[in-house]
């Protein structure tokens, strides 16, 4: 048994920087531990859990456990999970409730929880004392282990607890089962060591390490080999990429390199303001494959509560390489992520926040009211405002949002733009969806033959979150 530690998840330590690469390899005798099963797996959180659940999938299916549509009929059911915020646990902790009730029902059910709740000390604690029914634990730094760990748990039918505070090495060549044919995510790096005092992720996800960019690119080229139209470069932090490797060798060469690939479309996920040079924004605007998409997270428009928060830059910096990023990258939409109610946040403050955002125009804004995460700096801050005050903080700031939102689409009107089209629409049947380079939903009247092309499409209306278009019958290719 391995139970996590924040005193150790909090530790940065220059010796121990040495991070090896190592290869993930299924023993053959676990290849048919899963054999007339089916698995269900649950993920929640963000795209990096949502990529590290592609992992999980490919790994049990490796082991002959074959996928099923419903948590009900599966043998073996794993909850991916999320930290981030207080409502995020009480979705897990309302989601285990229904799995306690088929463990009763089903004993044989195989039943595990892993994701980022499962880094924190407190989660781990309450699941040996409360939630005993629950077979396996493991966390975000050993999902190579999962095979071993559900081994344990058939051979010994003892609650296995495995999870390290101390993060282990990179580990190459996991499996993947990815959701879609046409667009991936590839991780170029894990963890944080931001420390932005509110973020519990730091301390779930481990200190910052950097992919070998060999490796990223490899990934890039076969992917594109297999026909994908985009990749999105993920890490918590991207454009600290290549900080803790001992080359010169940083985001931008990173981000040309994957363009130069030819891949028709790069993305990346998220970018922090600290880590943004000119040389990216010069790479961003030169390449027709880098689309012209960021999401910049401004958390308060208030200098004083961004060094509360810990975030390296103020009101000033922030906007300057905001209006830097609009004026070098044509047509560039900026989208965000805002926390209201953080301590101490005066009215003043908010106000703050509210001119960036008049200022700026974001395309569209993720807002949250802060939630304090047991162990991080903020959560033991005087936080002396009332919840009522936070909801109607956030209420005012979204109603802003969507406003800007809907404006930044109305200049989209009878435009014609390039549309990824990558599935059958959610609303309508006949219809298909996809992202233009700017990441704007549409859903267009196209014929299904086109899934998987990037097409011209005339915005033929606009709402708040969504547009609708045509297809022009012409087809596009980029690169
Ligand atoms: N690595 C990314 C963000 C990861 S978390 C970055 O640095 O921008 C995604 C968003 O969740 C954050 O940008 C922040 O707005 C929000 N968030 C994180 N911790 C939070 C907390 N304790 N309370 C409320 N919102 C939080
Ligand atoms: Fe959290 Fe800050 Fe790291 Fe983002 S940069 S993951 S907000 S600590
Ligand atoms: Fe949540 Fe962990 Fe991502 S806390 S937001 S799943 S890194």
């Amino acid at each position: 048994m391995q139970i996590p530690n924040y005193q150790e998840a909090k530790k940065r330590n220059k010796q121990e920087m040495l991070v090896k690469t190592e290869n993930y390899i299924l023993k053959e005798d676990l290849r048919n531990l899963g054999k007339g099963k089916t698995y269900f797996v649950k993920t929640y959180g963000c795209q990096m859990n949502e990529h590290d659940g592609e992992n999980i999938k490919a790994i049990l299916e490796e082991m002959s456990f074959v996928e099923c549509e419903t948590m009900e009929e599966a043998d073996l059911i794993l909850l991916n999970t999320c930290a981030i915020r207080e409502n995020a646990h009480n979705k897990v902790f309302g989601y285990l409730g229904r799995v306690k009730h088929l463990k009763a029902e089903r004993p044989d059910v195989i039943t595990g929880i892993c994701g980022c709740m499962a880094q924190e000390e407190v989660v781990v604690k309450e699941i040996m004392q409360k939630h005993k029914y629950l077979d396996f634990v493991f966390g975000t730094h050993n999902i190579h282990e999962l095979p071993m760990i559900l081994n344990n748990t058939i051979e010994t039918k003892l609650q296995q607890i495995q999870v390290y505070s101390k993060e282990g090495d990179i580990i190459e060549n996991i499996p993947v089962k990815r959701e879609s044919k046409y667009k991936a995510w590839v991780n170029i790096m894990y963890g944080c060591d931001k420390f932005c005092t509110y973020c519990i992720v730091p301390y779930t996800r481990g200190k910052q390490r950097s992919r070998n960019h060999k490796d990223i690119l490899a990934e890039v080229n076969c992917l594109k080999q297999q026909g994908y139209q985009e990749v999105t470069l993920l890490g918590q932090n991207v454009n600290a990429y290549g900080k803790d490797l001992n080359e010169d060798y940083t985001m931008e060469n990173l981000l040309e390199d994957v363009a130069l690939t030819g891949i028709p479309r790069v993305r990346f996920v998220t970018s922090h303001p600290w880590d943004f040079t000119d040389q990216m924004i010069d790479v961003i605007a030169r390449y027709d494959n880098i689309m012209p998409y960021i999401h910049l997270p401004l958390q308060s428009g208030s200098s004083r509560i961004l060094k509360l928060m810990g975030r390296r830059y103020t009101k000033e910096s922030y906007l300057e390489l905001a209006f830097k990023i609009k004026e070098k990258i044509k047509n560039c939409s900026l989208t965000t992520d805002i926390i209201v109610g953080f301590p101490g946040e005066t009215e003043e403050d908010f106000n703050e926040t509210l001119d960036i955002v008049k200022q700026l125009k974001y395309d569209s804004a993720f807002t949250f009211i802060f939630s304090p995460r047991i162990g991080t700096p903020a959560a033991a801050m005087k936080d002396d405002i009332s919840l009522p005050v936070k909801e109607e903080r956030l209420q005012i700031l979204n109603n802003l949002v969507n406003q800007y939102a809907l404006e930044a689409n109305q200049m989209y009107l009878n435009q014609t733009v390039k549309v990824l089209l990558e599935d059958v629409s959610e609303k309508n049947e006949s219809m298909l969806m996809g992202y233009t380079d700017t990441m704007k939903l549409v859903n267009v009247k196209a014929d299904k033959m086109y899934l998987g092309k990037i097409v011209d499409v005339k915005i033929t209306d606009v709402k708040t979150w969504s547009m609708d278009g045509e297809m022009l019958h012409k087809e596009v290719s980029i690169g």
